[in-house]
């Protein structure tokens, strides 16, 4: 199927809903702390979405083919956990690592974004995972120009995850974005480069790498979503929605809070 081009209405409604995306990180990453249950997470979230900002929460019944219907509102995946974990009566405790991943549909338009938080204290084999893991969104997001390839993406994401002693999840990969949740192309997470499409100004699509400090594989619980890593190694994942301009990229689910791209990355801009 064809990578979709936006227009530049559909550029500016994108805007709009990843900045509102990562506002809602933004709010609840204060609130990530020991005591706090998952389900307070997502309780809090859904609430600042619909009466605060006036935006949908994407996840809730989100029901692609195979799934049942996504129960919560936002994604919040702890330690063990990859992606897509669902918030409930769990009780965070100091050293936990959680992704919380953010999806808002405002105006039609869908804005994706995910953080690693941590309660309390965390150690410093997970605080190195969560820093890498980082590190290769952003060594991903910066293969992005005009006539790059999906597969540069992909390279550079899984060259320094396994520089680190780490492995790249398979399954679950970036993806197109905009009035669909999920939508082409997939953004592969290892693979590579000048493989896959070329990529053209226009297109909007996720990076979201899932980087596990074990091996790779994963399984899926039976709730039917979460997703955990199978020698329940720690995992890591970090998000944002670009667009690819006409010189290189723009991040779209930037917000006041946004954690920086790491400042060692920054001589790559140029290049
Ligand atoms: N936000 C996730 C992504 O980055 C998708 C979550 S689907 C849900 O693609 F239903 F679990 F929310
Ligand atoms: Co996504
Ligand atoms: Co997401």
């Amino acid at each position: 199927m064809a990578i979709q081009l936006k227009n530049s209405l559909d550029i500016e409604k994108m805007r709009i809903a990843g900045k509102l995306a990562a506002e809602v990180l933004d709010f609840i990453g204060p609130h990530v702390k020991p005591g706090v249950t998952t389900g307070e997470l997502d309780a809090l979230c859904h609430d600042y979405m619909m009466d605060v900002q006036g935006t949908i929460p994407a996840p809730l019944g989100y029901c692609p083919p195979g799934y049942r219907p996504y129960p919560k509102s936002i994604c919040t995946s702890v330690n063990h956990q990859v992606c897509h974990g669902i918030p409930g009566d769990k009780v965070l405790k100091s050293g936990d690592v959680v992704n919380v991943d953010i999806t808002v549909i405002k105006d039609g338009y869908h804005g994706d974004t995910s953080r690693m938080f941590y309660a309390g204290e965390p150690s410093i084999a997970s605080r190195r995972l969560c820093d890498v893991t980082f590190e290769c969104m952003w060594l991903g997001i910066l293969e992005v120009k005009p006539g790059a390839h999906l597969g540069d993406i992909g390279q550079a994401i899984q060259i320094h995850a396994e520089k680190h002693g780490f492995a790249v999840v398979r399954e679950f990969c970036g993806h197109g974005i905009g009035r669909k949740f999920h939508e082409d192309p997939q953004v592969l997470h290892y693979g590579k480069a000048g493989t896959l499409a070329e990529l053209k100004a226009g297109m909007i699509f996720t990076v979201e790498p899932m980087i596990n400090a074990g091996r790779r594989e994963i399984r899926e619980l039976a709730d039917g979503w979460t997703i955990v890593t199978k020698d329940h190694s720690l995992s890591a994942q970090w998000e944002h929605t670009v667009l690819v301009t006409e010189s290189g990229f723009e991040v779209l689910t930037v917000s006041p809070a946004m954690p920086a791209m790491p400042q060692s990355l920054e001589p790559r801009i140029a290049a």
